[in-house]
C-alpha cells in the first residue's frame, strides 16, 4: 500500500498495534536496489509488519551535492516492495515531511545535532550537516512509524553508528538491526549512486573494494600500524581515483586508531567520475 500522509500512516500503526502486531521500519531514498532488498527481507523475517520510507531528504543534501538529480523511481520502488510482501510504503513529500512552504533551515525547524565528532569526521568532513539531516529525518520517521525494529545497512557503517548513538541518548525505544553489505559479484559495494557511473566507471570503482580487502589481508599476516595498512592503497589507486578519505577506526566509537585489531574498521571514501563512492570493512 503506497501512502503519502503522515496521518494515513498513523491511522494503519494504531490499527496494527492494538492487534498487537510488531513493526519494522526500513528507511529510504528509494532507488531500491538489492542492498534495500536485504533489509526488506530482514524486516519481514523479524516483524509481523513492515514499512518502507521512499523520501529524498533534502536536509541531509549539501547545496552542491546531487539532491535533484538523485534518482528517483517510485513506481519501480513500489512493484518491487509489493513483490516483497511490504505492508506500507510511505513516500511523503518534503511540505508534508516539514510543513508547507517551510525553509528548510535549523534557524527555523528543530533539528537533532548529534555529538561534533561524530559528525565532523570521515564523511562529515565534506559534507557538513548531512548527518544531522540524517538524524533528524530518520527520527521523524521513528515519530511518525512508531516501529519496534529499524532496518539499516553497514554501507552507511558511520551513519549506523550515529543512529544507534542518537537512539541511546535520546532513549528512542527502537532497536537498530544493522544488516551486511551486499556486493555485486565483482565486489562492488551496491548504492544507489552506481546508477551515474559508466561501464568503465564501474570497473575503476572496483578498487575501493579492492584496497579494504587487501588492508584485511594484510591485517590478518599480522600488519597492525594503521598508517602502514594505509599506504597499501597505493599500490591499487590510479589518476582515474579522487581518493577523499581512507581511514581505520574503532567499529563502536569511530575513534582513531594507531594499530588495528578486532574492533577495527576500515571506511573508504573516493571520487570516481566525480560520482562520490563510499566503502567499508571489518577487521575481525
Ligand atoms: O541511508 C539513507 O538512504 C538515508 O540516509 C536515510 C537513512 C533513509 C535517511 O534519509
Amino acid at each position: 500500500m503506497l501512502l503519502h500522509r503522515i496521518e494515513e500512516v498513523r491511522e494503519k500503526i494504531k490499527q496494527w498495534k492494538k492487534e498487537g502486531l510488531s513493526v519494522g521500519l526500513v528507511p529510504t531514498m528509494g532507488a531500491l536496489h538489492a542492498g534495500h532488498l536485504s533489509l526488506i527481507k530482514k524486516a519481514k523475517e523479524t516483524c509481523d509488519k513492515v514499512v518502507v520510507s521512499d523520501f529524498v531528504n533534502p536536509i541531509q543534501f549539501g547545496p552542491s551535492e546531487d539532491f535533484d538529480k538523485y534518482p528517483r523511481t517510485l513506481d519501480a520502488d513500489v512493484n518491487l516492495c509489493e513483490n516483497e510482501g511490504v505492508d506500507i510504503v510511505f513516500a511523503p513529500s518534503a511540505n508534508e515531511m516539514y510543513g508547507e512552504g517551510q525553509r528548510l533551515s535549523n534557524d527555523i525547524l528543530t533539528y537533532v545535532c548529534p555529538p561534533f565528532f561524530y559528525v565532523n569526521t570521515l564523511c562529515g568532513k565534506s559534507r557538513t550537516g548531512h548527518f544531522d539531516g540524517v538524524c533528524t529525518v530518520v527520527l521523524k520517521l521513528f515519530n511518525i512509524v512508531q516501529p519496534e525494529y529499524a532496518f539499516f545497512g553497514q554501507k552507511d557503517a558511520q551513519q549506523v553508528i550515529i543512529i544507534k548513538k542518537m537512539v541511546k541518548d535520546l532513549n528512542v525505544p527502537i532497536q537498530i538491526i544493522q544488516c551486511p553489505i551486499v556486493r555485486e559479484d565483482t565486489g562492488l559495494a551496491l548504492s544507489s549512486r552506481n546508477k551515474y557511473l559508466s561501464e568503465d566507471g564501474k570497473k575503476d570503482a572496483l578498487v575501493l573494494s579492492k584496497i579494504l580487502n587487501n588492508i584485511k589481508s594484510c591485517y590478518k599476516n599480522g600488519i597492525t600500524d594503521v598508517d602502514a595498512l594505509k599506504e597499501t592503497a597505493y599500490n591499487f589507486l590510479t589518476d582515474k581515483h579522487d581518493m577523499e578519505y581512507l581511514e581505520i577506526v574503532d567499529k563502536n566509537t569511530l575513534e582513531n586508531k594507531t594499530k588495528a585489531d578486532n574492533n577495527s574498521i576500515a571506511l573508504i571514501a573516493c571520487r570516481v567520475e566525480k560520482v562520490r563512492l563510499i566503502d567499508n570493512i571489518y577487521l575481525e
